[in-house]
């Protein structure tokens, strides 16, 4: 197959990441004929650099072409100056948004090679950590209005959160989709108790839940839910939340799965025309000394292949391979012990890519 990916070098360790993504689907390439032809399209701090904005407009029309986009991270210390609306962020906000990605998935699970790397209790570890957390991703306080005014004398802000039916109900759909092909749980996460958006959100998700009659739902307030994670993750299947909630939840989920080095993501909307990447930042402090951990985005790569590409065995091939690769006891800085074998962030990528062969 001949397939057009769109590639966002980014930030910080993104290039080096992004690198060793690519060095692992030239070798899928080869073994299984296909040709993958690469669009360059800078977003984020790179593209403020090189054209004043952080998402160029011939950046947003390449990721809407191509069959799927790739990216590593964006952002860095480098781009705090800028105003809001020209921060490398709110580039990436505004590709989700241009390509109508509404649904992120975030696969929380840990490698048993990992297991010494889960910083929780042995008996709360051994219950199994495998969810998944599906956030919202185009709406909600990240997309309300920003303000920042004089009042009274002082200074005020404000950022509006807001959330329509149609929002809720199309996302909600997503995880009970999902829940289907899993083990048909979904808990919604909201603070019912305190905002008007959560009560829209519960009620909108319990009507959605009619359609799936097989799907055990629960709703949590999303405080309690940050405790579960951590005190008996097990009880996971699907956790369905909004936006703001869903980028903090994901970023501790991470946390037990021993690296948030390893964590894949997929944004998709209408259709399986995507956005993949791994769900941590652009780590400004170790970009050029090849030391980053690119596993989370060659999974996202594997993510890409199996959603947008229709490529499902050759995104096994990819998930085995890192699989094996630590099985052979190869790490990269973030999950290294004694006896264990260190590699660098293009070394891990050759390792991957050797596997493929
Ligand atoms: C994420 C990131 C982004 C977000 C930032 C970079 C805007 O934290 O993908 O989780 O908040 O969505
Ligand atoms: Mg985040």
């Amino acid at each position: 197959m001949e397939k057009t990916i769109a590639l966002i070098r980014g930030d910080g360790i993104s290039p080096e990441i992004v690198g060793a993504a690519l060095d692992v689907l030239n070798a899928v390439e080869k073994k299984y004929g296909h040709t993958f032809h690469y669009v360059e399209a800078p977003v984020g701090g790179d593209a403020i650099d090189r054209f004043g904005v952080p998402l160029p407009e011939e950046s947003l029309k390449a990721c809407k072409e191509a069959d799927a986009a790739l990216m590593g991270a964006i952002g860095g210390p480098k781009w705090d100056s800028q105003p809001p609306e020209n921060r490398p962020e709110r580039g990436l906000l505004n590709l989700r948004n241009g390509m109508g990605l509404y649904a992120n998935v975030r696969p929380i699970r840990i490698f048993p090679e990992l297991a010494c790397d889960c910083p929780l209790r042995e008996d709360i570890a051994s219950e199994g950590i495998d969810f998944v957390i599906v956030r919202e991703l185009i709406g909600g306080a990240y997309f309300g209005e920003h303000k920042t005014v004089e009042r009274d004398g002082e200074l005020y802000a404000s950022d509006i959160m807001g959330y329509s039916e149609h929002e809720i109900r199309r996302i909600a759909r997503v995880a009970f989709d999902m829940a289907m092909k899993r083990r048909k749980k979904v808990t919604s996460v909201d603070k019912a108790n305190v905002l008007d958006t959560s009560r829209l959100w519960r009620k909108t998700v319990e009507e959605v839940a009619k359609e799936y009659p097989e799907v055990e739902l629960n709703h949590m307030y999303v405080d309690n839910c940050s405790m579960q994670i951590i005190k008996h993750p097990g009880q996971f299947d699907v956790i369905l939340t909004e936006n703001l909630f869903g980028d903090i939840l994901s970023d501790e989920a991470s946390q037990i799965t021993g690296s948030i080095g390893m964590i894949p993501s997929s944004s998709l909307g209408e259709g399986n025309h995507g956005l993949y990447e791994p769900i941590h930042g652009s780590a400004p402090k170790h970009a050029g000394l090849n030391d980053a951990n690119p596993i989370g985005t060659i999974l996202s790569a594997a993510m890409m292949l199996r959603y947008s590409l229709d490529m499902d065995k050759e995104a096994d091939a990819i998930e085995q391979a890192v699989a094996d690769v630590l099985k052979d006891g190869w790490r990269c800085q973030d999950i290294l012990h004694e006896g264990e074998q260190l590699l660098g962030c293009k070394e891990m990528g050759q390792k991957v890519a050797e596997k493929i062969v």
